[in-house]
């Protein structure tokens, strides 16, 4: 497996593939490699010849008090763990090589950056819409691979590369869960003992809001019912439940199809997030 650190290594190893008749998946991370990522891989190598997995901390996605310096990093077992699961290249830029002395652009979209993780963490979503057009831009692979974990993510990247009209495919990947139903997360490593033994109740209470809505409960009842069981659980703080409709984000009011259920919260310094269609 290449180890690429400058983008123009990348777009001539990815155009070289591309040119002798080869598709290429990518598949962007902030590193702390789990199985979620792997399976991104897996699903890569299942729909194109190449998948290069990139390793890039993001800062311009860390809010002031956020956990920019304390995030997860693990380099050479990152690049181990993509070499087994079949990645033909890994880039890992340094941070010049993706924000330039006097960098000035930012990729902004509207409306569905604005509610849940967006409104919870101001300038989130413009970091990574700006982060994964340039990656897009400097690798122009054929496929790119995001995990459904991050539900609200995936839709905006998909809102930025139609609309940029970047020429490649957007795809999401199922959530990985462990057996009890938490969502593999690289921030999963802050949880204490404790703390971890609380955190499947996030899974859990959303399970049970999406059974009592096919039911015919309604969405704000669900939520209610959701944050509550979140709460006697042993979260500390519930960011939002939302129940929307899993295409316009829209908040569902009245029982309906097409409905997703939201979540984030606090377990300590650890801020889970999750979802579940209904
Ligand atoms: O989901 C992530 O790991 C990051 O937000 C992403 C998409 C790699 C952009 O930095």
């Amino acid at each position: 497996m290449d180890i690429i650190r400058t983008k123009a290594e990348l777009r001539k190893r990815v155009s070289s593939w591309r040119n002798s008749g080869e598709t290429v998946a990518l598949t962007p991370t902030m590193g702390a490699i789990h199985e979620g990522h792997l399976s991104l891989v897996r699903l890569g190598l299942e729909r194109a010849d190449r998948c290069v997995g990139t390793i890039f901390v993001n800062p311009r996605q860390f809010g002031p008090n956020e956990d920019f310096a304390t995030y997860p990093r693990d380099e050479e077992g990152d690049f181990a763990k993509f070499e087994t699961a079949g990645c033909s290249a890994v880039y890992a830029p340094a941070p010049e090589e993706i924000y330039s002395a006097g960098y000035k652009t930012e990729v902004i979209v509207h409306d569905i950056s604005e509610v849940m993780e967006g409104a919870s963490r101001p300038g989130f979503f413009t970091g990574v819409a700006t982060v994964v057009s340039k990656l897009l831009i400097q690798a122009m692979p054929d496929i790119a691979i995001f995990g459904e974990k991050d539900f609200q993510q995936l839709a905006v990247i998909r809102t930025m590369a139609r609309d940029l009209d970047l020429p490649m495919e957007i795809l999401g990947a199922p959530t990985v869960r462990e057996a009890d139903g938490l969502a593999l997360s690289s921030r999963n490593a802050y949880l204490s003992a404790e703390e971890r033994r609380i955190a499947p109740a996030l899974h859990a209470a959303m399970t049970a809001a999406a059974a009592t809505l096919r039911n015919g409960a309604n969405p704000p009842a669900a939520a209610e019912q959701a944050r509550k069981a979140m709460l006697s659980a042993g979260f500390q703080e519930v960011d939002y439940i939302d129940i929307r409709d899993q295409d316009s984000f829209q908040p569902a009011s009245v029982p309906g199809e097409n409905l997703r259920i939201f979540a984030a919260a606090w377990l300590g310094s650890c801020r889970l997030i999750d979802n579940l269609g209904v």
